[in-house]
């Protein structure tokens, strides 16, 4: 059928499989063109294996570093005339390039968060790779399902203490307008949002795998946070989200206890803001991404998620002498680039100016409505929408 973006605000409905099969593509000459890690990882497991980061950690792990790797996510495959998920054609993809290259990758599609996934995921490895050396975690999701308790929690996207104004924009339509978000009410919803996006599950992992004898002598494991400017303090650091991320930080000491007698290591990477499925639901973190896109990329500064998972990559965690730069607080720092006070002081300049009117002018806004629509694999030069597409790919491994 011929495939059109569909969108209802910061969701869009449908997905291109040509589009998202052309950027998983550009994706692997881009890590090609690096050249191959030297002591990277072999055998990796990507929780959050679809989209975002944790799609191009996949790409980086296998066509970086010659890796076998197993994805986990959440997608949903064609069905009665409905188009799949881009997660779900980007695997697809990635599955299909990795066969062309005779590289090992198989998928799980279910609820990460669920026992029966972390047993699935276990059997996969202990049949296919025995043990893996290197897991990626990064699941974003607004909803959990506690496997232990049966409880389902929802994460909020709020500010804590007082309301929080500022200017946000619609990216569809380039209105710049001021946006008041009340606060929690109840603790509730902090706690909600950290059993969400908190470091429990990820801690849960760990284990089962650890359990299992499934993890290698000298295991890395590495979650994703976010810290940002000052501006966005309310709604994403000091907010509901930041608890949440200020869990998973504090769950790296107690994995490294756990990994100790396998010599193993836990990390967080601060990471940069850039546009995702999940960041495009955040409030006022857009507009912001869009003058940060363009000051970045006037200074030759600019990367997405496989440029940052590259550098994560070649420049941290597999280093060549094997150390893994920490910043004071133990955590690994790819937003480096993005948090230069050059670039923050130019990015809050502009914010203090941003209007309707000139947002084109000093904002990447055209920039970040492309990123977003290339996300559902729209908008990718090469491909002609005009023709059919096959909407019924399937993830080889799991069809
Ligand atoms: P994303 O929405 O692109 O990716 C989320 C992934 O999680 C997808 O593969 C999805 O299928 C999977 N997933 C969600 N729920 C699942 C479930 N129940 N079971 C199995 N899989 C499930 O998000 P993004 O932006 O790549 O986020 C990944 C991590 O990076 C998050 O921790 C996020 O906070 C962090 N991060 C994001 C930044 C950004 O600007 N986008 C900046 C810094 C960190
Ligand atoms: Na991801």
């Amino acid at each position: 059928m011929i495939i059109q973006p569909r969108t209802r605000g910061f969701i869009c409905l449908t997905a291109h499989p040509d589009g998202a099969l052309q950027s998983v593509k550009n994706q692997i000459e881009y890590v090609k063109s690096k050249g191959e890690l030297k002591n990277g990882p072999k055998k990796v497991l990507v929780i959050g294996a679809s989209t975002g980061f944790g799609l191009s950690s996949r790409i980086e792990a296998a066509f970086g570093s010659g890796a076998a790797t197993i994805g986990v996510f959440f997608e949903k495959p064609a069905s009665e005339g409905k188009i799949g998920t881009a997660g779900w054609y980007n695997s697809a993809a990635f599955e299909k390039e990795a066969a062309t290259a005779g590289l090992y990758a198989k998928s799980i599609n279910g609820d990460a968060f669920s026992d029966e996934v972390k047993k699935e995921t276990i059997e996969l490895i202990k049949k296919d790779l025995g043990q893996v050396d290197l897991v990626v975690y990064s699941l974003a999701s607004p909803r959990r399902t506690h496997p232990k308790t049966g409880v389902a929690y929802a994460s909020v996207l709020k500010p804590i203490g007082e309301p929080f104004t500022n200017k946000t924009v619609d990216f569809h339509t380039g209105v710049v307008s001021d946006i008041s978000i009340q606060p929690v009410d109840k603790d509730e919803d902090i706690e909600n949002t950290i059993a969400v996006m908190g470091g429990e599950d990820w801690k849960f992992w760990m284990e089962d795998l650890k359990n299992a004898g499934v993890l290698a002598d000298g295991v890395k494991t590495v979650a994703y946070s976010y810290i940002g400017p000052e501006l966005t303090f309310p709604i994403y650091r000091n907010g509901t989200i930041g608890q949440a991320k200020n869990d998973l930080e504090a769950t790296v000491p107690v994995l490294n206890d756990l990994l100790k007698d396998l010599n193993g290591t836990s990390y967080v990477s601060v990471n940069k803001a850039l546009v995702t499925q999940s960041s495009s639901a955040i409030p006022v973190v857009p507009l912001y991404i869009s003058l940060l896109y363009k000051v970045m990329k006037a200074k030759g500064t600019h990367e997405g998620t496989i440029e940052q998972m590259e550098r994560l990559f070649s420049e941290r965690l597999y280093t060549a002498d094997g150390v893994v730069p920490l910043d004071d607080a133990g955590r690994i720092r790819i937003d480096d680039w993005e948090m230069a006070a050059d670039v923050q002081a130019e990015v809050a300049k502009q914010w203090n100016q941003v209007t309707t009117e000139n947002l084109a002018d000093i904002s990447d806004i055209e920039g970040y409505r492309k990123d977003f629509f290339n996300l559902f694999g729209f908008e990718i030069d090469g491909i002609d929408y005009e023709k059919d597409a096959n909407e019924n790919v399937k993830v080889p491994s799991i069809a």
